[in-house]
């Protein structure tokens, strides 16, 4: 738990250079916190914290059923505080948990949640999006995949992996278009795709400048 709390940022209200409750650029874990641009909107880029229960409550109810389903597998009607908190406190020294917001400025408003859990061995990691529905095809889960993928590297990580709905065409289109491979002997049941960190570097500059993505340099 030290760990965790050891992690979040010191959020000063309103004193960063920018005026933001977040100071820019690279912590000490070397996270990068940022401005991003995403199709004529700005968002807010930076890893989640324990502060941000509240907003990850908030940012799952306000999903519909279907993107609840396709998240977490099931359909999930609540959920609970302790839960919330358990998806916050990401130990992001092992783990890596991302969330874009749309104004990191008073109350946090979450758009979109991209993580990576680190398997045993360290040389592989699950993956898991949600972008809020009004958010979609605007490159926010491709973004994600590259930051993650950026911090995958540093660390040492070689290879993501994702187990996918049959029917989640989204999720496996954002594998595949990043270089990866189903790699499902069955695909009645949940589908495996598997893909290089190195994949989604390469192809990562082009996908940015496709989407006219782009870091807000404060
Ligand atoms: C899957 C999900 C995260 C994609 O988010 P997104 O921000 O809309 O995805 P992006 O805009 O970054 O798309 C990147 C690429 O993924 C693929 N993709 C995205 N949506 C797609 C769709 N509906 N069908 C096929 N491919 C799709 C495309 O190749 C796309 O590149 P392109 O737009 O240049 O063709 C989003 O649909 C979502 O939150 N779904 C519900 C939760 C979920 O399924 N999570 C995954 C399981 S953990």
């Amino acid at each position: 738990m030290r760990e965790i709390f050891a992690n979040v940022r010191v959020m000063k209200k309103l004193d960063a250079k920018d005026g933001s409750c977040f100071p820019m650029g690279a912590g000490d874990d070397g996270i990068e916190t940022s401005w991003v641009h995403f199709q004529n909107r700005r968002l807010f880029l930076r890893p989640l914290n324990p502060e941000d229960m509240q907003a990850l409550l908030e940012f799952f109810y306000s999903h519909d059923a279907e993107t609840v389903r396709l998240r977490y597998g099931y359909h999930r009607d609540t959920m609970t505080r302790e839960a919330a908190a358990k998806l916050v406190s990401v130990d992001q020294n092992k783990d890596h948990a991302l969330g874009i917001f749309a104004d990191p400025y008073g109350h946090a408003e979450l758009r979109a949640i991209g993580r990576y859990y680190l398997d045993a061995g360290g040389k592989s990691a699950e993956v898991a999006f949600v972008v809020h529905e009004a958010n979609r095809h605007a490159g926010i889960a491709g973004f994600l995949l590259g930051e993650l993928a950026t911090v995958a590297k540093r660390r040492g990580v070689l290879e993501f992996w994702a187990s996918v709905m049959p029917e989640n065409r989204a999720m496996a289109g954002l594998f595949i278009a990043a270089g990866g491979v189903e790699s499902t002997s069955d695909v009645t049941v949940e589908r495996e795709f598997r893909i290089p960190v190195d994949s989604i570097l390469k192809s990562r500059k082009k996908f940015l400048e496709r989407k006219g993505i782009f870091r807000i340099k404060q």
